[in-house]
């Protein structure tokens, strides 16, 4: 290899390692880290019989992208749809989280992703409590 030769391939070999990094770091920035879910504002009947889960502690309904709990007394709601590859997440009343079954990603309480793949936290809602009927909203 001439000088001139080896010259051209070790200064491209220097633009590659300084721009690998910056163009991965560039595609790490495009990655939506803020919670995730539809914009909702609809109320539960706390006494219709298809809501009665919600009755009792550490029970749940699912119901317009929105998974809504009962924790010992008040409520809790986020939405529903993983933020990974969207399947349907669920409560868990053992380790108080929401889990997705698709490829075991767990989000806390307040949507927060604890563990696996999700790369965003679901959305969390405000739910107010007016009697027996609750409203769902944000
Ligand atoms: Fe939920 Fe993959 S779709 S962890």
């Amino acid at each position: 290899m001439d000088r001139r030769k080896f010259i051209r391939r070790t200064c491209a070999l220097c633009a590659l390692g300084i721009a690998g990094p910056a163009l991965l770091l560039e595609s790490c920035q495009k990655i939506d880290m803020s919670p995730q879910g539809p914009t909702v504002n609809f109320t539960v009947d706390l006494t219709k019989s298809s809501y009665s889960a919600l009755k009792a502690s550490g029970g749940s309904i699912a119901l317009n992208g929105v998974v809504i709990v009962n924790t010992a007394g008040s409520f809790i709601a986020v939405a529903q749809s993983c933020t990974h590859n969207g399947c349907s997440v669920s409560y868990n009343k053992a380790g108080n989280d929401f889990v997705c079954p698709c490829h075991g990603g767990i989000y806390d309480t307040s949507g927060n992703v604890t563990s696996g793949p999700p790369p965003a936290p679901l959305k969390s809602y405000t739910v107010t409590r007016s009697g027996n009927v609750l409203t769902i909203a944000g």
